[in-house]
């Protein structure tokens, strides 16, 4: 680990102390469940060396360290995406700080566009697999022999089945599958979505992807969750927004938020 991971998470333990075994990264939609942090501490990336500073509109740029649901986690409001600066490692540093802290499970959430119509705005999706389209990869140039990182189990098996097991006890079973990461920030054409489709994605998405690889490359188990927010291009008939995204996120807030509380109360009984 970098000396900039160290250096952050000294600072953090230093604010609060404490072991954070849970770390999240929170996307559009979901970014007022940092609000929700009990005991919390809330540090600036500004005040981070080496973290990113979002340009996206609905993200908010903080770690906030403390109490959900009684369980102590560090939580990532706000990511960088690639398409800010060309840089698939962006999140390298905030992950290295997660690591740092202590996380050993990694939890990100984002906002995505689904190919199935059954799994339509609103709803959650949990993520079973990635296809990487964007051609890029946050391990370039890293030089240790454990650049060559296996992912054929890239999200977690059993951090999915606790995933599930939340959602079985709301009454409300929770879609699954293949989220295709495209570099955006334009979004896809209905020729790429209906490609998508046929290599066997299930939503799409701009996001998540490089930040699951290092957390991988980091030693932690992961899980990762979307909202829902649109049908891709040419599966709707109206034109994508980001205005779309961010309205329709909030009405996948309160399902989130319950499935994400659950779920760090299940693993922490691990
Ligand atoms: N495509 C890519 N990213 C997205 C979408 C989409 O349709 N919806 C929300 N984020």
């Amino acid at each position: 680990m970098s000396d900039i991971g160290q250096t952050c998470a000294q600072k953090i333990l230093e604010a609060r102390p404490g072991t954070y075994r849970i770390g999240m990264i929170l996307g559009s939609g979901l970014g007022s469940l940092a609000g929700e942090v009990e005991d919390a501490v809330r540090i600036p990336y500004t005040d981070l060396p080496g973290f990113p500073v979002s340009t996206v509109t609905s993200h908010s740029s903080e770690v906030v360290v403390g109490l959900l649901s009684g369980v102590p986690v560090a939580i990532l409001s706000g990511r960088a995406h690639f398409y800010e600066s060309g840089d698939p490692s962006v999140m390298r540093p905030a992950l290295e700080t997660l690591k740092g802290l202590g996380c050993e499970i990694l939890l990100a959430t984002n906002a995505a566009g689904s190919l199935r119509e059954e799994v339509g705005p609103g709803s959650p999706m949990l993520i079973s697999d990635h296809i990487n389209w964007s051609g890029r990869n946050p391990l370039i140039g890293e030089e240790s022999e454990s650049r060559f990182l296996d992912m054929s189990t890239a999200y977690d098996a059993d951090l999915r089945a606790a995933m599930h097991k939340v959602a079985g006890q709301t009454g409300e079973p929770l879609a699954e599958g293949v989220y295709m990461w495209f570099s955006g920030p334009s979004f896809e054409t209905p020729a790429e979505i209906r490609m998508a489709k046929t290599l066997g994605a299930d939503a799409v998405g701009m996001s998540t992807v490089p930040e699951v690889i290092m957390a991988r490359f980091l030693g932690m188990k992961v899980a990762a969750m979307s909202i829902i927010t649109n049908l891709g291009a040419g599966l709707q008939d109206h034109a994508l927004s980001h205005d779309e995204t961010k309205a329709v996120a909030l009405t996948g807030t309160d399902r989130m938020k319950q499935l994400v509380r659950g779920f760090v109360k299940e693993v922490s009984n691990d």
